[in-house]
């Protein structure tokens, strides 16, 4: 409690002097054009060490609520009797339901617990799979036809797998020796570096450089464990929702025209935002106002 106490004196010192500038220097030593993925995610997590040296490992996962007591206190009551259970139990009722095959979708993925190897390069169909595109890639390959994003079927199958991969830590992997896989982490790490919107903003400037000060209610957070948790429910929208949906949330936010779910622009976003996360516990699913 000591620790979180003297966070939020430094919460609340800093919270008026949060600047946007133009030309600002807050990440010439988080982004290099040059840097491989393994360099990237050594000098982001460094950068997060630094700037929230009290911090435990793990709390990283816990977003805004390790920021800020109150919210936090909110967010234990909440997870007291968790929005996302009922959506847990539909999820593994749909991950034992047989396909019409007689097959499931263990026959793919082998145990539901492997939603921290995700977002995975796959090679032959070069690009980046996430764990609701694996999911139906699952059903195509078996003759079913495939879920629409971000609705509650794929949502509960994600969040059953989500709940089962509690514990096990970040372990997205990109390949070095594929030039496709390379490509696609670097398109991802442009986009979260790049300013956009009406409002110009990157990414980074709220998640790097503002992160831990408040942005009218909110407190933002650090991006380094923001992967840890989906889906997450969401108070403010009422339901679960993916790491997508969140995505257009805040390219909204800025005033930037979001893409659609499980495009390739979120998909290569997720797979760079997710890799600087490698080594952070997994808890999802996760409860967000
Ligand atoms: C104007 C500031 C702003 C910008 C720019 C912004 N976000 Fe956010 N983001 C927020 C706020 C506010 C929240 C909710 C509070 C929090 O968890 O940080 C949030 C939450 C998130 C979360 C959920 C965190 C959690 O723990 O559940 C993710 C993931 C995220 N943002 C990713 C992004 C990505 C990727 C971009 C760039 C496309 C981006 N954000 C751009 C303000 C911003």
């Amino acid at each position: 409690m000591i620790r979180i106490s003297s966070y939020i004196v430094g919460l609340l010192l800093s919270a008026a002097s949060v600047v946007y500038a133009e030309g600002s220097s807050y990440f010439p030593p988080v982004y290099d054009v040059m840097a491989t993925p393994e360099q990237d995610k050594e000098r982001i997590q460094k950068f997060f060490r630094d700037r929230f040296p009290d911090l435990p490992w793990e709390e990283f996962a816990n977003g805004m609520y390790a920021m800020d007591a109150t919210v936090r206190q909110n967010w234990e009551q909440i997870e007291e009797f968790p929005p996302y259970e009922p959506v847990v139990e539909e999820g593994e009722r749909l991950w034992s339901q047989l396909f019409k095959n007689g097959k499931s979708y263990s026959s793919c993925f082998g145990e539901p617990g492997v939603v921290n190897q995700y977002p995975k390069w796959d090679a032959e169909r070069s690009t980046v799979v996430t764990v609701p595109m694996a999911i139906n890639l699952c059903r195509e390959e078996n003759g079913e036809e495939p879920l629409k994003y971000g609705k509650p079927e794929i949502i509960a199958v994600n969040a059953y797998m989500a709940f089962k991969s509690r514990g096990k830590l970040t372990n997205v992997v990109v390949p070095v020796n594929d030039a496709g896989a390379l490509e696609a982490y670097k398109n991802g790490k442009d986009f979260y570096f790049a300013r956009r919107g009406q409002l110009n903003m990157s990414c980074a400037q709220c998640h790097f450089g503002t992160s831990g000060m408040r942005i009218r209610a909110n407190v933002l957070s650090p991006a380094l464990g923001q992967s840890s948790h989906w889906p997450a429910y969401r108070s403010k929208w009422g339901g679960m929702v993916s790491i997508h949906r969140r995505f257009t949330g805040c390219n909204k936010q800025v005033r930037a025209k979001p893409y659609p779910l499980q495009s390739e622009e979120y998909r290569n976003l997720e797979y760079f935002h997710t890799h600087m996360s490698n080594g952070i516990p997994l808890n999802g699913p996760g409860a967000r106002f």
